[in-house]
This record gives structure tokens, C-alpha cells and sequence, in this order.
């Protein structure tokens, strides 16, 4: 039988953006070339990565096309550790295999005893690896189970005999050992950048997560921040009523099983897509004759198989149903909750919420139900913003919250670059990252939005970079390239 063979990753993305029918044409994601880097390379000489340090000029440019290539499936593997890590964090918290509680270091009772709460604990963990093996063992047809069990088959683990459970049991754990380092490791670099006032903390950590897996874990307040900054650039007035048509969604997410209550018990679902369009009409930003384009730019397939298969059902007349559960046992600010409430209204419907009587317990709950027309406002790309960009796009706003944080002073700097290529003159990234000091970056950090979702202190900082305006990105590219030809007017 004949094999069709499987279409590069690349025209995949290409593909499924025309198929979204966003407007305007799409070039197809490239790489960084030398001559964009080039500025970037050199005022970071001297810490450069391996492979890249130490090269004369002429062989940094030779090197260049072999490096980005490489470096791109270095930060796609990161995507695997990701998923592992949010497999270990849904057996610690998940609340669908198992009616055990959560596994919180610290929360069993224990009289006091810092080692029999640490026992506690690892019982606690072992019989809830022993709920997901059985869980896994019989997958049905629940999607975080089979996505799961396909992540352990892939490495050589069965769940067929007690000695296949044992094994798999065995790789769990050593990745629960894992993931309990790497956040002790995170925890000793937050103590270290503790104290002054928070925006200098804000400053150090931008790059807290740099050797982290990747993952796509996303929640609800993060978008409670992009409103408030949004309202705030209205009212400044450098984003007028009507004014934004094309958006563009660096990591949109996928919300698989919080972190704080284990949340697990309706379909995985992507927020921030639908919330900003929901912000953006609310606020009177979106034009008013025709809702604007969102398009979504992500390295992972299970992002874009996710919004790839909503867009389908949708052009079936079929919505999108969000679960929107806040803790209780978070004390958010009255403005947090009156976001809550009414998220939604301009996208959709309120819906029934999926019944599960775990997230009742600890969480208000409600449902959105988006209408159709408004998810086919949605298309998707895989893009690897560190590495790739755009050519002829041009987005009024670009939003990445949680993503940059994940990346090293060089990948920040190459993300920079590859938004403000793809920013309108005056265009606005929304970031919540403090950019790396290099004179090369295009960017400008204007102002920032302090976003308060409890009252004791849990902050999150949403930086507007705006894009020079057409005038003074010329000037800023002729001081970058010593001269360059404008006569065609093609800047
Ligand atoms: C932690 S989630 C954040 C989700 C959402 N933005 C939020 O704030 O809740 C990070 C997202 O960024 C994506 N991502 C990470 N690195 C990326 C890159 N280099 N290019 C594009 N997307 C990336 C991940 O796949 C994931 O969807």
C-alpha cells in the first residue's frame, strides 16, 4: 500500500491558517536570518552560547543557519519535560482518578513532626501513583488518561502486567523526584532575588524558568491582567476605540489540571484566545462592524490539534464550552471575581457547568458557552517565536504572558525581535517580562500595568513594548545597519 507521506511541521502551520480563513495572506514561518540577529549577536558578545561564543565574524554567519536549526529542536524537546511535569502535577492534584486529597508537601496532618509530615506525604503520593496506574491500566476514553498513557508508552512502559505497573509506578516517581527539585532549585533562586520593592524582584526573575520544561499550564487571572491593561492603554489613549483588528497570541496554553486544586474534571479547554476577545469588545477596541482576528502562535502540537479541532466544530455550528471554577481558598480581590463574572458576556452564553461534585466542593463554578461565529475569529499557527517569524504580517497588539519567562537573555532578545517584526508601526506587545537591556531591540517599554489578584500580595506586571512608528523604526534601522536602501519603499 502506498504511504502518503506526512507534510512538514511547517506547511502543516501554513495550512491550517489558510484553512482558518484569517484575513489577509500568510507567508509561511521562517527562521531568523544572520543579518536580523546579527545586531543582537553582537552586543551579546562575549555570552554567547556554546557553538556560538568565540566565533570570529565571518564564521558566526556561516554557523548561524546549522545553529538556529538546532537550537529550534532544542526548545521543541523542552516541550516533553513540559508534559511531564504536567502529568506529575495531575497526580499530586488531580481529583478525576482518585478521591484521595491533594498531595501537598506540608498539608497532611501530622502533630508538628516535619519527618512524619514528610511520610505522610509520600504515602499520600504512592497511593495516588497507585490510583493513576489503575486509571491508566483502563483508560476509556477520557483524553488526559489516554494523553498520559501515550506519553509512558512512548518511552517503552506497559500497563498490561503487575510487573509493567511496577516499572511505570517506578518512572513516575523518579519524575515526581524531578519536578520536587527543579521547584526547590526555583524556590532557592526566588529567595535569592527576594526583597527590595517588586518591580526590581519582577526585574530579576523575568528568566526565572529558563531550563524548565516546557508546559502549557494557563488559568484564568492572567487575563484578568491583560483587561486591566488594556482599560489602562484606553484611557491613555494609544489604543483608541475600534482600533484593534489583528491580534496576535504567543502561547496561548492549554489548561490540562491546576495547580492549586487540581482541576480535572471537564475537557481540557485554551482561555486566553477566547478571553481577549471577550476583553477586547468589552473595552470597545474591537472594530465595531466585524470582531478581530486572534491568531494563535505556538510550538506545541497539542495547542494547535486543540484549537484546530475547535475551529472544525465550529464551522459545524458547534461552540466552545469554558469552565470557569475560582478557588475558594484564594482571597481574590472583588475586582478579581467581578472579572470572573463577567467573562464571557461578549463571546457568549452562560452554560451549565460540568458536574463534578471535587470542584464544587472547593470552587464557585460557572460556564461559558462561545458562540461559533466567535471561535472562527480564532486560527493557529505553529511558530517558535525564539526562532521564527512572520513575513507580512502586521498585528496591532501582540499578547505572550507566561511564555518569555521560560527563556535565556539571547532567546528573549531573538523573541523581541521576531514580535517587532511582526508589529504594525506603533504596534504593542503585551509581555509579562522585563526585556533584556540591549540598545538593538526594537521595542520600547512604555509603561506597566500592576495587576493585584489577592490582597496579600500576589502580583503579576504586564509590560506595553510598542513598536517604534514608522519614521523612527527607519532611523532606528539605519543606526542598527550603518545605511540601507529605503528606495523601494519596502521597509
Ligand atoms: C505556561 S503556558 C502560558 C499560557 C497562557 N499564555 C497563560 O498565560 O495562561 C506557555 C505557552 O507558551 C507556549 N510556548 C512556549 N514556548 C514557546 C515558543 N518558543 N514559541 C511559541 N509558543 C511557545 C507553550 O506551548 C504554551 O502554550
Amino acid at each position: 500500500m502506498a504511504r502518503i507521506p506526512h507534510p512538514p511541521r511547517r506547511i502543516v502551520g501554513v495550512l491550517l491558517l489558510l484553512t482558518a480563513g484569517a484575513a489577509g495572506a500568510v507567508a509561511p514561518a521562517r527562521f531568523v536570518r544572520f543579518s536580523e540577529a546579527r545586531p543582537i549577536l553582537t552586543e551579546l558578545a562575549g555570552t554567547l552560547p556554546a557553538g556560538l561564543d568565540a566565533l570570529a565574524p565571518a564564521q558566526l554567519e556561516a554557523a548561524w543557519p546549522g545553529w538556529i536549526e538546532r537550537h529550534d529542536r532544542a526548545i521543541r524537546a523542552r516541550l516533553e519535560r513540559g508534559d511531564e511535569d504536567t502529568i506529575v502535577n495531575w497526580l499530586l492534584f488531580g481529583t478525576s482518578f482518585t478521591s484521595r486529597p491533594r498531595a501537598v508537601l506540608g498539608a497532611v496532618e501530622a502533630g508538628g513532626d516535619p519527618d512524619a509530615v514528610l511520610r505522610k506525604t509520600i504515602a499520600l503520593i504512592t497511593a495516588r501513583l497507585d490510583d493513576l496506574l489503575i486509571a491508566l491500566a483502563k483508560p476509556g476514553a477520557d483524553e488526559r488518561r489516554l494523553f498520559a498513557r501515550a506519553f509512558l508508552e512512548r518511552r517503552g512502559l506497559r500497563f498490561a502486567s503487575p510487573a509493567d505497573m511496577d516499572a511505570a509506578g517506578q518512572y513516575l516517581m523518579a519524575a515526581v523526584i524531578r519536578v520536587a527539585t527543579e521547584q526547590d532549585q526555583i524556590d532557592q533562586e526566588l529567595a535569592a532575588t527576594s526583597g527590595g520593592d517588586p518591580g526590581t524582584e519582577f526585574v530579576r526573575r523575568s528568566r526565572l524558568f529558563r531550563t524548565r520544561g516546557l508546559s502549557l499550564d494557563t488559568a484564568l487571572p492572567s487575563n484578568h491582567a491583560v483587561e486591566q491593561t488594556l482599560s489602562a492603554m484606553k484611557a491613555r489613549g494609544v489604543l483608541t476605540a475600534g482600533s484593534v483588528r489583528r491580534v496576535a497570541i504567543v502561547g496561548p496554553g492549554l489548561d490540562f489540571a491546576d495547580k492549586d486544586v487540581g482541576f480535572d474534571a471537564y475537557p481540557q479547554q485554551t482561555v486566553q484566545p477566547f478571553a481577549v476577545l471577550d476583553s477586547l469588545k468589552r473595552l470597545g477596541l474591537a472594530p465595531p462592524a466585524a470582531d478581530p482576528d486572534i491568531v494563535l502562535l505556538d510550538i506545541s502540537p497539542r495547542v494547535v490539534d486543540h484549537v484546530t479541532r475547535a475551529r472544525a466544530r465550529a464551522t459545524k455550528t458547534m461552540g466552545y464550552t469554558l469552565n470557569l471554577p475560582l478557588p475558594r481558598s484564594t482571597p481574590w480581590l472583588p475586582e478579581v471575581r467581578a472579572y470572573w463574572k463577567a467573562f464571557g458576556s461578549q463571546i457568549g452564553a452562560p452554560a451549565q457547568p460540568a458536574a463534578a461534585t471535587a470542584v464544587a466542593a472547593l470552587a464557585d463554578v460557572r460556564a461559558v458557552r462561545v458562540r461559533p461565529s466567535a471561535v472562527q475569529r480564532l486560527s493557529v499557527l505553529d511558530l517558535n517565536i525564539v526562532t521564527e517569524r512572520l513575513d507580512g504580517e502586521a498585528f496591532d497588539l501582540v499578547i505572550a504572558t507566561n511564555v518569555f519567562i521560560y527563556y535565556d537573555t539571547l532567546e528573549q532578545a531573538l523573541a523581541f525581535a521576531n514580535v517587532a517584526a511582526m508589529l504594525k508601526p506603533g504596534g504593542f506587545l503585551l509581555a509579562n517580562v522585563s526585556a533584556p537591556r540591549l540598545s538593538s531591540l526594537a521595542l520600547n517599554a512604555v509603561d506597566t500595568t500592576t495587576t493585584r489578584y489577592t490582597g496579600t500580595g500576589i502580583l503579576d506586571f504586564l509590560v506595553w513594548y510598542q513598536a517604534p512608528a514608522r519614521q523612527a523604526f527607519l532611523r532606528k534601522l539605519i543606526s542598527i545597519q550603518g545605511t540601507i536602501d529605503i528606495s523601494a519603499g519596502g521597509v
